[in-house]
């Protein structure tokens, strides 16, 4: 029978307590982590530092980012500071690296994961509205890459920014969005061509729609949620660690060779938004009008 999205979601995150990774996979290592205070990107510093890494999260909020750098680490066991800042100005990032060279000595993993987002139709997106986004989202990447290189060419460390998949059509209301994340994917295929040759790898993950972030909460609206689940092949939501997982693959030596990709967890959402007048998949594509089950 069909499940709801919350239904399968529960069943998916059952199954995926347990890490596939060793656990002392990351130990030794140091990520440097913007966003990590809250979401997608505290959920990837927490599984690096469940597998023995120390971490730095970089964000705006200081209260938020110290809370969170304290959770983390009682969660955990590893080690993690919260430093303020803001990545639309590198002297704040230029600080924090500085900061967690003095703590730990070393950074092998970083992730630009700040991001900034809100619907807006075009004729509701003032220049500035524009300029925000970009400056989070695209200058904010280039800003993380430009500060913490240094110490990857090091370390032959490895970088993630963290994408989007609303770029590869045309998604209303996103268009400041869509515009920053092309810049991003494209900044990164750059800085692998680039960097490959001194040791970097840069990598982006584009995450679909994964549930339990305050960005999902506010922008996509409650009553789509069970209809946009039944449309995703994988039929439900993603959850934070499923973008983890991806992160903790790309960012071990299982991921030696791999370098200027955008990994896309998305449940293979992105290819069905041609689906003629949204139709929901099972109804359209099952056939008999049985609803596939999930595989997982
Ligand atoms: C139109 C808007 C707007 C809106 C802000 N602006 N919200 N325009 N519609 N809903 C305009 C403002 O009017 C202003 O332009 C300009 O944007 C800058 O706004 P500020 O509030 O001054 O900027 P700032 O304080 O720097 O805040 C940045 C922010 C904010 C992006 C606007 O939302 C923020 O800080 N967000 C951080 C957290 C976040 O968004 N995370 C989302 C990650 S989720 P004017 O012309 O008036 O000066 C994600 C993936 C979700 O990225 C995928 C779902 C599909």
């Amino acid at each position: 029978p069909h499940t709801t999205s919350l239904d399968s979601l529960l069943h998916a995150m059952a199954q995926q307590t347990a890490s596939v990774f060793r656990p002392d996979l990351m130990k030794g290592k140091v990520a440097f982590v913007t966003g990590g205070g809250s979401g997608i990107c505290y959920g990837i510093t927490k599984q690096l530092m469940a597998h023995g890494a120390n971490a730095a999260i970089f964000g705006r909020r200081k209260a938020n980012v110290e809370s969170a750098a304290q959770e983390l680490s009682k969660e955990t066991g590893s080690k993690c500071i919260g430093i303020s800042g803001d990545v639309r100005k590198i002297e704040t990032l230029e600080a924090a690296v500085k900061q967690t060279i003095e703590e730990f000595g070393r950074i092998d993993f970083v992730i630009a994961g700040a991001a900034g987002n809100f619907l807006a139709p075009l004729d509701g997106l003032s220049s500035n509205a524009f300029r925000t986004v970009l400056e989070i989202d695209t200058l904010g990447t280039f800003n993380t890459f430009k500060s913490t290189i240094d110490e990857l060419v090091k370390t032959k460390g490895s970088l993630i920014a963290i994408s989007a998949t609303l770029h590869y059509t045309g998604m209303p209301l996103q268009a400041h969005v869509s515009a920053a994340k092309a810049g991003v994917d494209a900044f990164i295929r750059a800085v692998a061509v680039e960097y490959g040759p001194r040791g970097v790898r840069a990598n982006c993950i584009a995450p679909g729609p994964i549930a339990g972030t305050e960005g999902m909460d506010r922008l996509m609206p409650k009553e789509l949620v069970d209809k946009h689940t039944s449309m995703i092949p994988l039929q439900r939501y993603g959850s934070i660690d499923d973008i983890a997982w991806t992160a903790l693959f790309l960012f071990s030596p299982a991921a030696s060779y791999v370098t200027g990709t955008v990994s896309i967890v998305d449940g293979g959402d992105w290819h069905m938004s041609g689906a003629i007048g949204g139709a929901p998949y099972p109804d359209a594509f099952s056939g008999a009008g049985e609803a596939p089950t999930s595989k997982l």
